[in-house]
Order: structure tokens, then C-alpha cells, then sequence
């Protein structure tokens, strides 16, 4: 199976889904694309021998469909069979959803269907809750909305600051999405829960 992922930061999950797809895993990472040219994880994809492109969004303001069109085009230049969305941070149309249905997956850092959204850590911490965490899940039309593929919980500490719940949400979202992403690409869609 061929994975390409797409990112606008600094890549930390797509480092670790590459990193996971050795050996007899049955998928290999066949791009690596950006929103952001200046996005960390376009180099760290380089670094790891993974093609990359950049389609900066920025030239196609207020254009949604027309950004999509030239990500689209070039990930069919790639021929995945799974889009694997990994802090990418823009809000894809049901048209682009529909393209890629069914092969498309994406990390949330909340337990959906809770927090969908952004400042996810923040409005955890204010609401009180004594766990939080991420999941994965088949992306559809609505945002953060898609069938859940699996989900890992960490508990929020009384003196917790969001970054400090965001960096301990980060490194379960590091052993979930590897894991998610195996099973799916072994055509299985049963939950992981961890
Ligand atoms: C993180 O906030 C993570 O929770 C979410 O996307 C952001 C950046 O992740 N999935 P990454 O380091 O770019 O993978």
C-alpha cells in the first residue's frame, strides 16, 4: 500500500508513521505534502528519503476548490491508497473528501466526539475533565466527524497547562496513529483503544 501524508507543521506524526512502515509492514510512504513551503515536516520527510511537494495555499485565497485541485493533482501524481492527514491544518470541501473517500484518515488531539475543532487541550482543561486524548478517524464532509478507528487516553493533572496536555497527548498520538495505520492498510477497521 502506498501512504501519502500531508502536514503543515513540524511533522511529528508523520515522522513517526514513516518511521513505522518497515519491514513487513504492508505500506510504504510515497509522499509527504504541504500547505506551508516552510512547513519543519517537508524537511524532516527529506531527511527520511521521502518525496515531498508544497502547494502553499496562500496564491489561493478565498479559491478552496482551486488549492484542492492542484493537492489533488499532485497526489495523484503519487497514486495513494491512503491519505493519511497528520497536522494539516486546513479545512478540506466535501468535494476533496469525496475524492479521496474511504482512504482518507486524520489525527485529532481530543476524544471525539468531544472537542472537535481547534484549542482542543484548552477547552478540556477548562470544562473540568480528568482525562483527555486523540484520536483517529476516517475523515468525511463534517469536520472531525468521520467513523473513529481508534482513540489513546492520558489524564489531565491538576496543575496542567495546555502545552504541558498537549505534549503528553502527542506522544500517545505517536504510538495510536502507526498502530491505526497498519490495521487499515491490512483492511481492517475494527477500534484500537488505548
Ligand atoms: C499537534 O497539535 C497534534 O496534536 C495535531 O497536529 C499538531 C501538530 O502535529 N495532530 P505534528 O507534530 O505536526 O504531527
Amino acid at each position: 500500500k502506498r501512504v501519502a501524508i500531508l502536514l503543515s507543521g513540524g511533522g511529528s506524526n508523520m515522522v513517526a508513521l514513516v518511521r513505522s512502515m518497515t519491514g513487513d509492514h504492508p505500506a510504504r510512504p510515497c509522499l509527504v505534502g504541504s500547505n506551508d513551503p516552510e512547513a519543519g515536516g517537508l524537511r524532516r520527510a527529506a531527511e527520511l528519503g521521502v518525496p515531498t511537494v508544497a502547494i502553499d495555499h496562500r496564491p489561493f485565497k478565498g479559491d478552496r476548490p482551486g488549492f484542492e485541485a492542484a493537492l489533488t493533482a499532485a497526489l495523484e501524481e503519487a497514486a495513494p491508497d491512503i491519505v493519511a492527514l497528520a497536522g494539516f491544518m486546513r479545512i478540506l470541501t466535501p468535494g476533496f473528501v469525496d475524492r479521496w473517500a474511504g482512504r482518507l484518515l486524520n489525527i485529532h488531539p481530543s476524544l471525539l466526539p468531544k472537542y472537535r475543532g481547534l484549542d482542543t487541550h484548552a477547552r478540556a482543561i477548562a470544562a473540568g475533565d480528568t482525562e483527555a486524548g486523540c484520536t483517529v478517524h476516517e475523515v468525511t464532509a463534517a469536520l472531525d466527524d468521520g467513523p473513529i478507528l481508534g482513540q489513546a487516553r492520558v489524564p489531565i493533572l491538576p496543575e496542567d497547562t495546555p502545552a504541558a496536555l498537549a505534549a503528553r497527548v502527542l506522544v500517545q498520538e505517536h504510538r495510536l496513529y502507526p498502530l491505526v495505520l497498519r490495521r487499515f492498510a491490512e483492511g481492517r477497521r475494527d477500534r484500537i483503544d488505548l
